[in-house]
């Protein structure tokens, strides 16, 4: 099947299709029985991230039992900061843990002479996924938003009120905007490298673009996502890049007219008539089931997900969750959202 052929890309590339392409947040992961075995094999999480036969193994897995349009690289957002030298370290149960970088000094520090060569291995990976992807299905390659893997640089793991990175970023702004502009710096090429190994689509990941006021919100968010995009626009005109701004709110709309992305992933909060008026009508959107609900699974599960495919599949459109599928949730869920998608034009 030809690149342009592949429902996932025509899509974003504003068709509308019978049946809408998807693929789920998360797909790869902990709910897996497949996976949890690879991962045990692997070592440690990072381990498991820089070896490209396993990665590529975990990558695979979702597809094989649920047929989705897309893979998704398996790697992290924290590989970057990995890459620039700051320490990492994935604790069971606990989420990451990373040496925090709380000030210019700390910024100093990080170096990207080593950067490429550190993550190599994920540039492998996406190599030997584009070689093994059954035909029709894309390859989706990512990284976090600056901002958000700047959330995990500065407070050194997840937080409630992430006051540390806000903290910085108010006291001193110039020292902060310095590691924005790294961080926008390694991304694009991070991502490009991505793209030449065979990534043919990127998505940005900003999970936490929605704890911020509107300016800084378009300092720390808008502005960087705005000047990746047309980086990457210079290099690989024909890539499409999907922004997606969790939780931001009104801001949304701003960031769907202004940054330059592609296609809108929308967060679960996002109402899909209104998306579908405001958003789908500017760029295509994705999303946006919330992941809770493939967890609980039955009646619910079933009306959630026709309302989004009766609010959306009228413009272009890539079925996905608003967030990514949770540990808990049973496989067998999954196989049936899959179903449902597959037979909405049967059901319409
Ligand atoms: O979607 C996929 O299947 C591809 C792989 C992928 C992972 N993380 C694998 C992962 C992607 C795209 C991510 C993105 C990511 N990572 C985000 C953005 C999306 C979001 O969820 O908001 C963020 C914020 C991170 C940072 C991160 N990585 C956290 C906070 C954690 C700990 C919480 C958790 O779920 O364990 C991780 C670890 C992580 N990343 C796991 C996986 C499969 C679990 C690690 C394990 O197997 O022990």
């Amino acid at each position: 099947m030809s690149v342009s052929q592949k429902p996932f890309l025509a899509a974003l590339g504003g068709k509308v299709l019978d049946r809408p392409p998807f693929w789920l947040m998360r797909q790869a992961g902990r709910y897996l029985p497949e996976y949890r075995k690879v991962r045990q094999q692997a070592g440690s999480f990072i381990d498991l991230c820089l070896n490209s036969e396993l990665a590529c193994e975990v990558t695979l897995q979702p597809l094989r039992r649920y047929g989705m349009d897309a893979a998704i690289l398996f790697s992290d957002i924290l590989m970057v900061p990995y890459g620039l030298g700051q320490k990492l370290d994935y604790l069971e149960g606990e989420g990451p843990r990373l040496d925090p970088v709380t000030n210019v000094a700390a910024l100093e520090r990080l170096t990207v002479s080593r950067f490429h060569e550190t993550l190599e291995p994920i540039y492998q990976t996406v190599r030997t996924i584009a070689g093994a992807v059954p035909d029709g299905t894309a390859l989706i390659g990512f990284a976090g938003s600056p901002w958000t893997v700047a959330c995990y640089m500065v407070q050194g793991g997840g937080s409630k009120e992430w006051e540390k990175v806000k903290g910085f970023a108010y006291r001193d702004g110039k020292g902060f905007d310095a590691l924005i502009a790294l961080l926008v710096t390694v991304t694009v090429e991070y991502l490009s490298k991505q793209i030449e190994a065979g990534a043919e689509a990127v998505q940005l990941f900003d999970s936490w673009s929605g704890i911020l006021p509107a300016d800084r919100f378009r300092r720390y968010v808008i502005e960087p996502t705005r000047a990746i995009v047309a980086a990457l626009k210079a290099k690989h005109p024909t890539v499409p890049v999907i922004g997606f701004p969790r939780n931001c709110g009104v801001m949304i709309q701003e960031y769907t007219q202004v940054t330059g992305i592609d296609a809108v992933a929308l967060d679960t909060t996002v109402c899909p008539v209104w998306a579908a008026r405001h958003l789908q009508t500017l760029k295509p959107v994705q999303g946006n089931l919330d992941p809770i609900f493939v967890a609980a699974g039955g009646e619910s599960m079933v009306l959630a997900t026709d309302e989004i495919l009766r609010s959306l599949s009228g413009g272009p459109f890539v079925f996905n969750l608003g967030h990514g599928v949770t540990q808990g949730t049973p496989p067998e869920h999954v196989a049936i959202l899959a179903d449902l998608i597959r037979a909405w034009p049967d059901r319409r």
